[in-house]
Order: C-alpha cells, then structure tokens, then sequence
C-alpha cells in the first residue's frame, strides 16, 4: 500500500473534522483508495487554545506555517484556516512547493479561485475545493462531471447552512434570530465572524465559485447585488406560510442571451417547489439544464463532518493523482527501462 503524507493548515471546526473522520473512517478510507495517509504535520495559531480532538501520536503540532509548508515529505496541504490574505499565502507557497492543495476557503476561492486553479496546472498539482460548496453535496463533482457536456441555462441555490437554519427555526420553533443564531454557532455552522452568514455574503462567493463551474465565468462577488436575512422578522416568515410561501436566502445565476443574471438575497418560495422542503442546515442546488431538465441536488450545507467528508474525497482524488503522476502512461510506455510501479506493498 502506498502513503500519502498530509499537513493541515487550522484545527477549527473543519480541520478538527478532518482529522476525527480521518481516524473514524481509516480501515474504509484504505480499503477505498488503497492508499496509507499519514497527517504529519498541523499548524495552527495558537498552540495553547484548548481543543476538542486528539492527534494520533505522531503527528506534531506547530505554531510556524512553514514548518508544514517546506516539508519535503508533505504532499498534499489541506487548508482550512479560513482567513484570505494568509490562506493566499500559504496556498501559493504550497503549490510552488509542489504539494497539492484541499480547501474549503469559500472567501478566497472567489476572489482569486481561478488564478490559483491555474498556478496549480502549471505546477502540475492538484488544487480541489469541493467543500468550498454546500458542505457535504458533492455538488462540484456533479457540474464538473455528470453536467460538464450538459448546457445549463439557471443555478439556483439554497446554499447557506446558517442562514437557512435560523430561517427555519424562525418559523417552524417559533425560535427568535438572536437565539437561532446562537445554536447554529454552537452547532459550529457558522463563520467565526458570522457577518458574512447572515448578510448574503457567504452566499455571494458560493454563487461566484458555482459560476465558474456551470457557467465558465467567475463571478466577481463585490459587483453583486446583496441582501442577508438579518432583517427577516417572525412575522413575516408568518405572513408568508399563511399564504403558501417560505422565505429562503436564495443565490441564483441565470444565463439569457449570454448574459449572465444574478440574484444574492431572501426570497418568496411556493411551499410546493421542492426548495421549500429544504429546511435546517440542508443546502440544495437546484439545476435547469438542457439535456437534463430540472435536477435538485441536497444535503446538509455545513457541520464539521458534512465538510470533512467532502475534504476527504478531495484527498483521495488528489491521492489518486499524485499515484497516477508518479506511474502514469507516459512512463508505462518505457517500462522495460524503468523500475516497475507498484501500488502495492
Ligand atoms: N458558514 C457556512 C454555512 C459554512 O453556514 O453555510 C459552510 O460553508
């Protein structure tokens, strides 16, 4: 069996996620990839916070990026750190160091996505994101595989975990947003700063990296029009039901005559379109496509293992890739002159 040896850049809520699925799934994730992953190193900020999740033993913990960074042995970096300007840092400085790099950095992702994804190539790395989306929907996976040769005409998107949960205990707990807000944190749905949950923000950058993948443009998030739903009130979430609507924070990009329309904000739901049944943490992508029609993708949009999960099959694609660089076809041709590769041991 092969190793692949991973650092971590954060230990928060995703970070912590990622290192407990790693443990809790290794005899799957083995017997799936064929591949040992070793979590040699983690930096974080502070070395002395308190933390929920336990190490395996020979992993150290460090308070220096470059430690991670520069380690030769370190192939694949998983970022979840969450800020932008260091995230941008390390993230390129990891690529220049020929490691493949996992994110779920949403912020930066729109901002400087498409750049990165491009010194990735050039480098000849992986640069993978699913998680940066709807949490656990592999919803990347679908507009870059199933959907890549489909013509997709509108996007739209239920695609804040937070906001949609304090939406829905607004109206069916009859829970106030402070409260609502409070829980979803608790349940570490939200950013450390929440700002950009509730105010249409997050929402905004999602829309934007969805763009780039169903519609071939990146869309800049500064230059959408956004509304959040902190001014969302209980009574008119109640006001709505009583006439067969719910309210959901809604991103979506519709393309008409190559143009591109967008739309970041609450909006009005029909209880019977199926968006409206998307209740709590669930996210959902609605698609409309031409070849196949309309199709509704679910699941929970944030939680530390939702987002984990997604991390992890990022890891295993890149795994894949390494292996496939280190013994792919262009050395098959010349086998006879060079060592023979084994993926197994
Ligand atoms: N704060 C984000 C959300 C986390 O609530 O959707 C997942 O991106």
């Amino acid at each position: 069996m092969q190793t692949i040896t991973i650092g971590l850049l954060g230990l928060g809520t995703v970070g912590g996620g990622v290192v407990k699925l790693l443990q809790e799934h290794a005899a799957k994730i083995e017997q799936t990839t064929n591949v040992h992953f070793v979590l040699k190193r983690v930096a974080v900020a502070h070395l002395d916070k308190p933390r929920n999740v336990t190490l395996p033993d020979d992993t150290i913990l460090t308070d220096q990026l470059d430690e991670v960074l520069n380690d030769p042995e370190i192939q694949v970096i998983v970022e979840t750190m969450g800020t932008i300007n260091l995230a941008r840092q390390a993230i390129t400085q990891a690529i220049y160091n020929h490691k493949s790099v996992i994110t779920a950095n949403k912020d930066l992702l729109a901002i400087d996505g498409p750049r990165l994804a491009q010194l990735a190539k050039s480098r000849h790395v992986d640069f993978l994101y699913e998680a940066s989306v709807a949490g656990g929907i592999p919803i990347l996976r679908v507009l870059s595989s199933s959907l890549a040769t489909d013509q997709i005409s509108q996007i739209t998107g239920i695609i804040n975990g937070t906001a949609n949960y304090i939406l829905s205990a607004m109206t069916s707990n009859n829970v106030s947003y402070d409260k609502a807000l409070m829980n979803a944190q608790k349940k570490g749905y939200a950013e450390a700063n929440p700002t950009n949950d509730v105010k249409g923000i997050d929402t905004a950058n999602k829309l934007s990296i969805l763009s780039q993948f169903a519609f071939g443009k990146a869309l800049d998030p500064n230059k959408l029009g956004i509304r959040g739903i902190e001014n969302i009130t209980a009574a008119q979430l109640a006001s709505a039901n009583h006439f067969g609507y719910t309210i959901k924070l809604l991103a979506i990009a519709k393309r008409l005559a190559n143009k591109l329309y967008t739309f970041v904000g609450p909006a009005l739901i029909a209880h019977n379109d199926p968006l409206a049944q998307v209740d709590g943490v669930q996210n959902a992508v609605a698609v409309e496509s031409n070849a196949l029609g309309s199709s509704v993708y679910t699941g929970p949009g944030a939680g530390a293992k939702p987002t984990a999960n997604s991390i992890l099959s990022d890891l295993a694609a890149a795994a894949n890739d390494i292996l496939d660089y280190d013994c792919g076809s262009e050395f098959n041709n010349y086998h006879n002159e060079l060592e023979p590769c084994s993926l197994t041991t």
